[in-house]
């Protein structure tokens, strides 16, 4: 039954925003609130998976019977990946990864000072995590990313399925309001790896995170 679909099956789920420190008291961040990979999360552990939740300061309640990681910046969540993976039967990275961190994090809180009335902060690139996962990737293991974006939706997706050699895609139109970043709702376009695209309504993020599930057990899992 659909309860155990997945049972057996060890999924890692990445959700949330990272933080990318400037100094103890500030950081670099993005409006990712967590809410779609934690629905994903639920959804596995419902689907019978054993679901390892790497979460990046999301506020949301834990979904019962997953195990839970704490991250804070890309680079954190970077290593919480690389450690769980190699076990994995699969990896959906939900998670909003920074692109960018400042080059210098420093001691001590930065200040404001009269001669300075502007500031130029310079930032270094963050690792690909999705990259660098897929190129350790074993025969059966799958890997799902997201593609959030404002233009060129499908064509863009297109381009990260294949720099990141990924399995499958989730991509959302972020330039509509009513879905995306911290809605409860959301309308997505699933791309396969062949081009196969299947598009869904407008629906709650559970249930979008149940039809992501039933696809990756349908076509990579069984
Ligand atoms: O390239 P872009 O950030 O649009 O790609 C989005 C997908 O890549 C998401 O699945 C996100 O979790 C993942 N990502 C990543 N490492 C980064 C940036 C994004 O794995 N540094």
């Amino acid at each position: 039954d659909a309860s155990d679909r997945l049972s057996g099956k060890k999924l890692i789920v990445t959700a949330g925003g990272t933080r990318e420190a400037l100094d103890p008291v500030r950081y670099l961040t993005n409006r990712s609130s967590g809410k779609m990979g934690y629905a994903i999360a639920a959804a596995a552990q419902g689907a019978g998976a054993e679901v390892t939740l790497i979460s990046a300061n999301s506020a949301l309640p834990v979904p019962n019977h997953v195990r839970l990681i704490r991250v804070e910046s890309a680079n954190e969540l970077l290593a919480a990946v690389k450690k769980a993976f190699p076990v994995a039967d699969g990896l959906i990275m939900a998670a909003a990864v920074a692109d960018y961190r400042p080059a210098v994090v420093a001691n001590q809180k930065i200040k404001k000072t009269a001669a300075n009335q502007t500031m130029t902060l310079e930032l270094v690139r963050n690792p690909d995590i999705l990259q660098t996962i897929s190129t350790s990737k074993r025969p059966g293991q799958v890997v799902v990313g997201f593609a959030a974006e404002t233009n060129d939706l499908i064509a863009n997706a297109a381009k990260k399925i294949k720099a990141k050699k990924l399995d499958l895609i989730v991509a959302n139109d972020v330039a509509n309001k009513q879905i995306g970043f911290n809605a409860d709702q959301n309308q997505v376009t699933f791309l396969f790896a062949d081009g196969q695209q299947i598009k869904s309504p407008l629906e709650s993020k559970a249930a979008i995170a149940e039809r992501l599930i039933q696809l990756i057990t349908d076509h990579f899992l069984n």
